[in-house]
């Protein structure tokens, strides 16, 4: 059986579809709290998973950076208590991470053996969960993730914002001099499902073959919903966020190249499938 934390939201909304065939118990703050220790031991105790999909914690980066004892509860000690319960149960851990542990320095990709150095509140905690789970769980994955596409209904990422604003014939500013890279939820969880079916343990990267900036990804999305709203660059710095800024933080997937496992797709085409799985569940608002 696998257990699955933080269920209910974007990345999780796949889990059922790319597990499928699989005994999963999908859980969320209502059922399972992470940052409740004696809950999450009692959990285990009585559900003995093999495998646990650890998804849930604090993602509003923004907020995080407001609020480091909420981001701490979730990403650090939450995460520990999964990884100490995984421990005594000798179950599987799978932690999704995230590039934001780089300190965006770096001229190219990030591979799994850069040392990380996150200047954000939400980086860091990150980070400190990798630690303990690579300290604690003897079988685990630790899967670092670029900037998330998916979830539909429950998207309040990047894209998502964007369609909104194009399906209102709003023009759009998008940062040109950050450079990231795609993921895309559900391809990502494949990649997942290949590792854990194989045995893999340790540190990997899966995105979106590609670096990209956030106006690539708005001119591009323009193009796919074949919006006419005008799309235009504009840097970071007349952004105003209270996350430190970085200038790159796109990774590459060195490990599973090598063991010729990858399933990540490029970041042209993820975005297609994600515009196409809006467009079939209607959620386009009125584009095409
Ligand atoms: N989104 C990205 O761009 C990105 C990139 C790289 C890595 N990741 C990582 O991928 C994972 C999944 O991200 P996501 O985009 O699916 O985030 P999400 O949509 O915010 O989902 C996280 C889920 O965790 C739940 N949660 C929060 N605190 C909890 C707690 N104390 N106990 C139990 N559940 C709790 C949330 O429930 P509530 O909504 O009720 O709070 C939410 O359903 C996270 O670990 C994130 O750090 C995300």
């Amino acid at each position: 059986m696998m257990l699955v934390t933080g269920a209910r939201g974007a990345v999780g909304s796949y889990v059922p579809g790319v597990f499928s065939g699989e005994e999963l118990v999908l859980t969320d703050a209502h059922d399972l709290d992470i940052t409740d220790a004696a809950a999450v031991r009692d959990a285990f105790r009585r559900l003995r998973p093999q495998r646990v999909l650890h998804l849930a914690g604090a993602t509003d980066v923004e907020r995080c950076e407001r609020e480091p004892g909420w981001t701490e509860r979730s990403n650090v000690a939450g995460t520990k208590n999964i990884a100490e319960a995984c421990r005594e149960a000798d179950a599987a851990l799978v932690l999704l991470s995230t590039g934001m542990v780089f300190d965006g320095r770096k001229e190219g990709l990030y591979v799994e053996s850069d040392a990380p150095a996150p200047p954000s509140v939400y980086g860091r905690s990150k980070l400190a969960g990798e630690e303990d789970v690579r300290r604690l769980v003897p079988r685990h994955l630790i899967v670092r993730a670029g900037w998330m596409i998916g979830g539909g209904v429950l998207d309040r990422k990047f894209v998502m914002k964007i369609l909104g604003r194009m399906a209102q014939g709003q023009p759009i500013q998008a940062v040109s001099d950050q450079w990231g890279t795609l993921t895309h939820a559900r391809q990502l969880l494949d990649q997942i499902r290949a590792l854990l079916d194989r045995g893999h343990t340790g540190l990997f990267h899966a995105v979106n073959r590609g670096a990209v900036t956030r106006f690539d990804v708005a001119r591009e999305t323009a193009r796919l919903v074949a919006s006419a709203v005008p799309v235009s660059p504009i840097p970071a710095a007349t952004f105003p966020t209270a996350v430190p800024r970085v200038r790159n933080e796109a990774l590459r997937n060195l490990r599973l190249e090598k063991l010729g496992l990858e399933r990540m797709t490029g970041w042209k085409d993820a975005l297609a499938e994600y515009i196409g799985e809006l467009r079939d569940h209607g959620l386009l608002n009125g584009l095409p």
